[in-house]
């Protein structure tokens, strides 16, 4: 598969609070573009796939949390075009057990579990190095998938983005938003964006570090300087509570679409936080990218009955 065989929908978004603002808002399903690499996943995972079946690579190493959607895409992905791969996770060998590891191993994936200081060096040449000697015929990928392959891959999404308004909506959207984790995604649709478009970019980790790398990964590629990113991680990376549940549902019951508990939850009720506070101009058309990330509601589970019980559990698990 390559990018070009992708096909990307977008949907309207029918939020009362947008119609009583008189915004036009849309939602780009990235969440359905594959069933086993889905959003953001599949746009970073292709050209680095591409890359390493050009150089002969026969695996693909990359790092991750315990929970990482990048890691069981890579996982599935990766084995479904006959790659092997291997990653470094952060934690304890119990996590193996869990939902998203668990599946990993089931396709195949080998896990190496390291503790917090190892993990911190993941970046570093030496150790990249050192990893390299252990896997020579590993394609090392850095965390989130995020190499400036993925860069490329994401300015193609954008590019999607574009052309399916287009097609479905005959217009392109003014502000296009999307949940930054390393910040790679929101780069490439910064990249790949019209000169008319802003990228609004909603950040759900506390490391602030990443506006400074956006700025000057982007200073590489880009002219473009119509972006923002503000914090939107409502306590922390991964902080799950019965606020965020309890809107996650009233959004899918809504809009018939499960946005997942880490990522787009917390870009979405920032967006409609700033929609209730007149941000965007009446007639403005705003699209958001639901980037996936839905496997992390399995590890969610015991935390969602706890909450708010087997039934909102079982209106979730309708669309996983
Ligand atoms: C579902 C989902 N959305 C958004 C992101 C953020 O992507 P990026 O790291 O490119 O900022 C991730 C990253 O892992 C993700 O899994």
């Amino acid at each position: 598969m390559n990018l070009s065989d992708v096909s990307l929908t977008i949907d309207a978004f029918p939020l009362a609070i947008a119609k009583k603002k008189g915004i036009s808002l849309w939602i780009a399903r990235a969440d359905k573009v594959h069933p086993l690499a889905s959003g953001n996943k599949l746009y970073k995972l292709l050209p680095n796939i591409e890359y390493a079946k050009q150089h002969n690579y026969s695996q693909l190493l990359s790092f991750g949390g315990a929970f990482s959607n990048h890691i069981h895409a890579l996982a599935l992905y990766s084995t479904s075009v006959g790659l092997q791969s291997v990653a470094v996770i952060r934690g304890e060998k119990e996590y193996a057990l869990n939902p998203t590891l668990s599946a990993a191993i089931k396709a195949g994936m080998k896990l190496e579990f390291v503790d917090r200081a190892s993990y911190k060096r993941r970046h570093d040449a030496d150790y990249l190095q050192q990893l390299q000697q252990q896997y020579p015929d590993a394609l090392i990928i850095p965390e989130g998938g995020s190499s400036e392959l993925a860069l490329q891959g994401c300015t193609e999404l954008m590019q999607q983005m574009n052309h399916s308004c287009l097609l479905q909506k005959n217009s392109m959207p003014d502000v296009i938003a999307v949940a930054c984790g390393t910040g790679m995604t929101f780069s490439g649709l910064v990249n790949g964006a019209k000169s008319h478009q802003t990228i609004q970019g909603y950040l759900v980790l506390k490391d602030h570090s990443v506006y400074q790398k956006v700025d000057s990964l982007l200073e590489k590629y880009t002219q473009n300087k119509n972006y923002k990113i503000q914090p939107a991680d409502f306590g922390g990376y991964a902080k799950f509570d019965a606020a965020l549940l309890s809107f996650i549902l009233d959004i899918l019951e809504q809009t018939q679409v499960l946005l997942d508990p880490i990522y787009t939850s917390k870009m979405c009720r920032c967006v409609i936080q700033q929609i209730e506070a007149g941000r965007f101009k009446a007639g403005s058309k705003l699209l958001m990218l639901h980037s996936g990330g839905l496997q992390a509601w399995y590890g969610m589970k015991d935390k969602v009955i706890r909450i708010a019980g087997h039934k909102a559990w079982q209106e979730i698990v309708v669309y996983l």
